[in-house]
C-alpha cells in the first residue's frame, strides 16, 4: 500500500509541476493548481517517511511516473485551462475509488497508516470537487479525456503495486 501510494503522491506532484510549468503564473487556474500541489507535496513527504520507517522499497517504476506525470500535466494544460482541470478531475476521481478501497481492506488494522489515507483522501475529493466547479467539464473532449486520464491512472496504479 506504501509503495502504490507513494508512487501515487509522486506522480501527482510530477503531474502538478508539468500543468505548472505551462499554465500562465498569475492566472485562476494556476493558483488553485498551485495549492493542489503543495498538498500533493505534503502526502508525499508523508509517505516517503512511513517508508523509511517501515523499510519499504519505493517502486521501481518512479522514473517512469517522473516523465510520464509531468508530461501529462504539460499537455494537458497546453491543450486548454479546462484540460487541466479535467485532469485534476480524472485523476482525484481514481484516487478517491483507490483509498476508498484501501480503507475497507484496512479496516481497524494500522490505523496510523487509515488516518493519513483518510485524511489524504478528503483532500483529493476536494481536488477534485475545485477542479469541477473551475469548469473541468468544459474542456473539449471531455468525456474521452478522462476516461483516457483515469484508464491511464488504473493502469499506473496496477503497475506500482507489482513492480
Ligand atoms: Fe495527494
Ligand atoms: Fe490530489
Amino acid at each position: 500500500m506504501l509503495r502504490v501510494n507513494q508512487a501515487g503522491e509522486y506522480g501527482a506532484t510530477r503531474i502538478y509541476a508539468g500543468q505548472l510549468a505551462v499554465l500562465r503564473a498569475n492566472g485562476a487556474e494556476a493558483k488553485l493548481i498551485a495549492r493542489m500541489a503543495s498538498q500533493e507535496e505534503r502526502h508525499l513527504k508523508r509517505f516517503n517517511n512511513l517508508m523509511a520507517e517501515r523499510r519499504v522499497r519505493p517502486t521501481a517504476l518512479q522514473p517512469l511516473w517522473n516523465v510520464a506525470g509531468f508530461a501529462l500535466g504539460a499537455a494537458t494544460a497546453l491543450m486548454s485551462e479546462q484540460a487541466a482541470l479535467a485532469c485534476t478531475d480524472a485523476v482525484e476521481t481514481e484516487i478517491d475509488k483507490h483509498y476508498g478501497g484501501q480503507l475497507d481492506q484496512l479496516a481497524d488494522e494500522d490505523p496510523e497508516l487509515a488516518s493519513d489515507i483518510a485524511e489524504f483522501r478528503e483532500e483529493e475529493v476536494e481536488h477534485r470537487d475545485t477542479a469541477r466547479a473551475a469548469g473541468a467539464a468544459n474542456a473539449a473532449g471531455y468525456p474521452l479525456l478522462t476516461a483516457a486520464i483515469r484508464a491511464g491512472c488504473r493502469m499506473a496504479i496496477e503497475l506500482s503495486k507489482r513492480v
